[in-house]
């Protein structure tokens, strides 16, 4: 007989739901809140609002997808955190009373963890014990993953995330919110001509809004000379920007497998869709003899699959949360 599970991810603007059926994804349906292109970034209130307008046809949908119906689901998993609250709480709430009235389990998954799982989607999965740069709109951290249960963080960002860095600029820039892909795509016809800072700080870590403000008075000092420098360089600037965020990412990671002599690189989170980190990270692996694990696209991008692979390794060893949990926003790895 066939183990059913339903994830559902809600922990910021985007609504997902995924079914997982004996460890293969048969569907993954994501619902993202475009209005907030136009509002310069996520407003929690309306991300709420459109959490609870989505969720039920998302869910829906997913069950479709997969061409199961409700009564084949064996536990229901969910995001409890990190995250928004507000967001949280309607995927908590869903998922802890359709799994009642359907009287199943529930499985609490960790965001991160599930970004880092993600990597068990598909073949060829990584070896454990290895090292994941988890990048993305709120975090910035690498982990040393020992087990699907078994995570140590080695360094993590002191301030802004690296996506936050890339967002922050953007913004600057006048892009739309969210400014990474755009820089993505804008840096692919430009050259990274213009140096910008790379901060010091100890090893394994991170610190990216000296970066922002330092991007931002070079704009400014540069804006006096000629109004028209952002437009008429904006290619570049993406570009460099781009170059400066992947040497710093890649340069930590570097000092990381050094020291502890792992060579299972993954990368994980909405930033490692860059197309600079992607390849960047391929030609460094394969100088150091890496063996690199890159995620799909779809699964770089916050998505349902992924909550719905990190609670099949719960499901399979029946760790099963009450139903008095509720969503925390500061939830660690
Ligand atoms: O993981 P994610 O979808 O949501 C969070 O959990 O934060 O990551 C979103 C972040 C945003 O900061 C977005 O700008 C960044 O990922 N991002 C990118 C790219 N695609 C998404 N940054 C750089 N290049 C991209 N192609
Ligand atoms: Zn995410």
């Amino acid at each position: 007989m066939s183990e059913t599970l339903l994830a559902i991810e809600s922990s910021c603007d985007d609504t997902g739901a995924s079914i997982i059926i004996d460890a293969e994804i048969a569907s993954n349906v994501v619902s993202s809140q475009i209005d907030h292109q136009n509002l310069g970034g996520v407003v929690p209130e309306l991300a709420s609002r459109k959490h609870m307008e989505s969720i039920g046809w998302v869910v829906e949908e997913a069950v479709k997808n997969a061409r199961i119906e409700k009564k084949d689901i064996d536990a229901i998993a969910f995001t409890r955190g990190p995250g928004l609250m507000g967001s949280l709480l309607v995927g908590v709430s869903f998922a802890k009373s359709m799994a009642q009235a359907l009287d199943i389990p529930i499985i609490e998954v960790n965001h991160m963890e599930a970004h880092i799982l993600s990597h068990f989607i598909d073949d060829p999965v990584p070896d454990f014990p290895f090292l994941c740069l988890t990048v993305s709109g709120g975090h910035t951290q690498i982990v040393k993953v020992f087990d699907y249960n078994k995570m140590e963080v080695l360094g993590q960002t002191l301030d802004d995330a690296a996506g936050e860095a890339f967002d922050k600029a953007g913004k600057i820039m006048g892009l739309p919110y969210p400014a990474g892909p755009h820089i993505d795509r804008l840096a692919q016809k430009g050259q990274a001509v213009f140096p910008l800072p790379h901060p010091t700080v100890d090893k394994y870590h991170f610190s990216f809004s000296g970066l922002k403000t330092a991007f931002l008075y070079f704009l400014q000092k540069e804006m006096k000379k000629d109004p028209g420098f952002i437009d008429n360089n904006i290619h570049d600037l993406a570009a460099s920007l781009q170059s400066t965020i992947v040497h710093i990412l890649l340069k930590e990671l570097k000092q990381t497998s050094q020291d502890t002599s792992i060579n299972e690189i993954a990368i994980a989170g909405g930033v490692s869709a860059n197309s600079a980190l992607r390849s960047q990270l391929s030609k460094v692996g394969a100088e150091l003899g890496w063996n690199v694990y890159i995620p799909k696209l779809e699964y770089c991008i916050d998505n349902a699959a992924m909550i719905a692979q990190a609670a099949w390794f719960k499901y399979l060893h029946q760790e099963f949360s009450s139903f008095n949990i509720t969503a925390d926003p500061r939830l660690k790895v």
